[in-house]
């Protein structure tokens, strides 16, 4: 399709999936098992061989309806970075998501020393300058158990909380009925929307009088670490502290059970949550090893 210096670039098929699956994330090489690759399917890959050997995977998936698309990892081997590789990869990316019907691609990552080249190549490729939109912090053991709110968050006796496994289709129903209406959760904190396993170790419900009112949904995004991607809790109820007590129940269900299998542990506040975001900062920041925006890049594409 596109050569550079002798490098092969192509649309990937599932026969090539065995070949390249390990130049992306584990958590995208669930995206080969969900689709089947092709000209028409929601997942866009491109591949980059030298001779025989991959050496290159871009990825994208893409949402038919809107028109709009998620790029999700762009990696070259390291023995051929630094020569416009990637560069090539994100622009054959690009057009085969405009092909397929994507008017504009979102690129996101978090904002640290391990995204810098990532940072360029979207500069190079005329991404916007990106902008902040949730905070992602890093904790490593045991230390979040110092933490005073872990041992002092109680939560209030009308509520209770359950394993998240434990949810019943009925009410399953119900919450996906009441996203994006006045209380309740936007579209970015739905339990469902991410199309990944929900963590069944330690993601929980909160009940109040039979109903459920909030969750703290994670999910194991690598082989040792789990993801907090969602905490909620009903817009009318959120002055009762309730949020923290969920959260510090699910932390210490995952350190007291699990803390060997999955030493590390991730959390994702989106920024439009300004009192987590408040509590973050303030109580939950010095006991992580790491916290850092991620910020996200929106752009148009050509049309071909
Ligand atoms: C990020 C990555 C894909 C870049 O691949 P590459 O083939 O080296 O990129 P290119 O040669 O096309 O260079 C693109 C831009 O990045 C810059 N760049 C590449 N590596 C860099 C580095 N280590 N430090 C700083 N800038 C770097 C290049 O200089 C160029 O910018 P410029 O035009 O302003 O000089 C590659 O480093 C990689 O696979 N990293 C690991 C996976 C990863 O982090 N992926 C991104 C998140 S999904």
């Amino acid at each position: 399709m596109n050569q550079l210096k002798g490098l092969f670039f192509s649309n990937l098929t599932d026969l090539d999936i065995p070949l390249f699956s390990d130049l992306t994330y584990p958590i995208y090489q669930s995206r080969f098992r969900i689709f089947r690759l092709g000209p028409s399917s929601p997942v866009v890959a491109v591949g980059v061989r030298d001779g025989e050997n991959p050496i290159g995977l871009g990825l994208a998936e893409l949402d038919v309806q809107t028109g709009l698309g998620l790029l999700l990892s762009i990696y070259v081997t390291p023995n051929f970075r630094r020569r416009g590789v990637a560069t090539a990869l994100l622009q054959q990316v690009e057009s085969e998501s405009s092909r397929r019907g994507c008017r504009s691609l979102c690129a996101t990552f978090e904002r640290d020393q391990r995204h810098v080249a990532y940072e360029r190549l979207l500069r190079r490729c005329h991404y916007p300058v990106p902008v902040p939109r949730s905070l992602v912090g890093h904790a490593h053991g045991v230390r979040l158990l110092e933490a005073p709110w872990m041992r002092h968050s109680i939560l209030p006796k009308a509520f209770q909380i359950f394993p998240w496994k434990n949810l019943s289709s009925a009410e399953e129903d119900v919450i996906r009925s009441h996203e994006g209406r006045p209380q309740w959760h936007p579209p970015f904190l739905s339990p469902f929307n991410t199309g990944w396993a929900i963590e069944p170790l330690n993601s929980l419900g909160l009940r109040n009088r039979g109903e459920v009112v909030g969750w703290q949904i994670n999910h194991r995004i690598t082989s040792d670490t789990i993801r907090y991607t969602a905490t909620f809790v009903r817009e009318d109820l959120q002055s009762h502290g309730l949020a923290i007590p969920l959260l510090a129940n699910s932390i210490r269900l995952h350190i007291e059970t699990s803390i060997d299998t999955f030493p590390k542990a991730t959390f994702v506040i989106p920024l439009a949550m300004k009192r987590m975001v408040l509590f973050v900062r303030h109580h939950m920041q010095p006991f992580l090893d790491e916290l850092n925006d991620s910020v996200e890049s929106w752009k148009k594409l050509e049309q071909g």
